[in-house]
């Protein structure tokens, strides 16, 4: 499993970390995707899957990185402090790897979540700070507000067919030292060949270069992502055979003439 640095720290992630909203596998996918190298799980409060994530990783605390998230609505000093607090409980852990501001308070003050957040990783209750789906914009604001320590992440929408970020966050977070976790990677399963709204000539060169590569589609979808400079994808599956082929989707590069081909394909 190829890894990236987080944000301008000196620890690695798995460019295919493993997502789990809606998420009903059981243990056996994650703790499958971990064996592969995918060590990463992302959660979140409101996804209510902290608790299986805690059960996979009992006995091997140590080898995974944990992501977690703080809901929008829970954006207050204390509230912040106290969502930290249950999502340990359920977790099972005493550290969280990465917490993360799940999208931007419609009233809070970022400077009082962000001291609430810093708070946290001077407790020890947190390691890293990310924020998700937070613009150019939000996400200078939310750097500008830190105290002393830095944001490491932002967990925004990617994938062939959702491109926006490519404008200006994009090469925000590549100057800032921000990785970007790219989230729906597989356009909710789209383009892993489930049925749904699809662009013909994409899903054509999609699958003609999956074809030519030996590859699955998801494994080009996935690889288009994490061969973006700064960003490693999240995908979720609740079955252990796909959760290997997404951990499938690194190790090897597309090449400069498919990435080119793919982006005029999904332009
Ligand atoms: N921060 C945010 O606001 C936010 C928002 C959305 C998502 N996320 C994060 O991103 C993660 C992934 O996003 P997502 O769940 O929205 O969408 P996704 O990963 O793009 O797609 C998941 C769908 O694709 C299917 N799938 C996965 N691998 C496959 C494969 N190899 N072949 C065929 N089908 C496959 C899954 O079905 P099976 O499970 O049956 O395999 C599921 O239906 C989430 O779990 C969550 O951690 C974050």
């Amino acid at each position: 499993m190829i890894t990236k640095p987080l944000g301008g720290t000196d620890v690695q992630v798995p460019e295919i970390g493993l997502g789990v909203w809606q998420y009903r596998g059981g243990v056996a996918p994650l703790r499958h995707g971990v064996e592969l190298g995918a060590n990463l799980i992302d959660t979140a409060e409101m996804y209510r899957t902290e608790d299986v994530v805690g059960e996979a990783v009992r006995g091997m605390r140590e080898r995974v990185f944990i992501a977690s998230k703080v809901s929008g609505d829970h954006l207050g000093h204390d509230q912040v402090l106290r969502a930290a607090d249950a999502s340990l409980r359920r977790l099972g852990v005493d550290t969280i790897d990465l917490y993360q501001i799940h999208w931007p308070s419609r009233g809070k003050p970022i400077e009082e979540t962000m001291r609430a957040m810093e708070t946290l990783v001077d407790t020890g209750r947190i390691r890293y700070i990310g924020v998700s789906n937070f613009s150019t914009d939000e996400l200078a604001e939310a750097r500008a507000a830190m105290r002393h320590h830095p944001i490491v992440s932002n967990q925004v929408l990617y994938n062939l067919r959702r491109r926006e970020i490519e404008r200006t966050l994009m090469p925000y977070c590549l100057r800032h030292d921000v990785t970007i976790i790219a989230y729906t990677p597989l356009d909710s399963g789209r383009l892993a060949g489930k049925p749904g709204l699809f662009a013909a000539k994409g899903a054509k060169v999609l699958h003609e270069i999956a074809g030519a590569r030996g590859k699955t589609s998801a494994q080009v979808a996935l690889n288009w992502c994490t061969a973006h400079e700064g960003v490693i994808a999240i995908p979720k599956s609740d079955s252990v055979e796909r959760t290997a082929e997404n951990c499938g989707a690194s190790d090897w590069r597309l090449s400069a003439e498919d990435m080119a081909r793919l982006d005029r394909a999904f332009a």
